[in-house]
């Protein structure tokens, strides 16, 4: 993986036909999708239930891209090395999974992966101040994570302010929920670079009609690039 900061669309698997990922995936591949984003929760971190490190192991052989791995779990120390196997390219944690995230990036960097870190809505940008030469990506969530399908919660100031932190650490700035090509533009203006979207890409499309799913990510990109 090369470090640049142009824009990225990144489908969640989330909205796609959970009968059917491994075709899913290469549909949305296929159809221009840079990365392939893996919501994983527990039905404890959030209120919801999705996969474990099996089933991502299982995505793995269709990913040809970059498999960026959301993890709403807590505690996550534990499975890190799990999801290291399961082939994760970037394994995210949240912040407010635990008390110790610091040790946390710390074990997926030396498990071999990218190391994120997830900001629920309520958290603030200098949460990260100490982490910055620790992490890959830092993921700025704009619903209240568990569920695709939320309203978008404005988030710019937030971004503006860890684009600053930043300055030329190759971390990228990844939002996540509500993003569709309204919402998308004014998070590519304040530095974001990956744009997670699971609804507004799955959105009228199938694997039999795949072409809906490029539509989308066209429209979702050309709206963020025109900024
Ligand atoms: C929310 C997940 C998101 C979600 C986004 O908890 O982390 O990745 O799938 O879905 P949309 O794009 O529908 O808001
Ligand atoms: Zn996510």
């Amino acid at each position: 993986m090369t470090f640049d900061r142009s824009i990225k669309i990144a489908p969640s698997i989330l909205s796609a036909d959970f009968a059917n990922f491994g075709a899913e995936i290469r549909a949305i591949e296929a159809q221009g999708a840079d990365w392939v984003h893996v919501d994983v929760m527990d039905g404890h971190f959030v209120p919801n239930l999705t996969f474990g490190p099996p089933a991502v192991k299982a995505f793995r052989p269709h990913v040809k891209t970059v498999m960026d791995v959301h993890l709403m779990i807590a505690p996550v120390d534990p499975y890190i090395d799990a999801y290291a196997d399961a082939g994760a390219d970037i394994l995210t944690a949240h912040i407010e999974a635990g008390p110790h995230i610091h040790r946390t990036l710390q074990a997926i960097r030396g498990a071999g992966m990218k190391a994120g870190v997830a900001l629920n809505p309520g958290t603030p940008a200098d949460s990260v101040e100490h982490l910055l030469d620790l992490c890959d990506l830092i993921c700025v969530m704009t619903v209240n994570p568990g569920f695709g399908g939320q309203k978008y919660i404005d988030m710019t100031a937030k971004v503006r302010k860890l684009r600053a932190m930043i300055g030329d650490r190759p971390i990228h700035i990844e939002i996540d929920g509500g993003m569709d090509p309204t919402t998308a533009p004014q998070m590519a203006a304040a530095g974001a670079d990956v744009l997670v979207a699971g609804s507004a890409v799955f959105r009228g499309g199938s694997v039999d009609n795949p072409s809906v799913y490029g539509d989308n990510i066209t429209a979702i990109r050309n709206a963020a690039e025109r900024q």
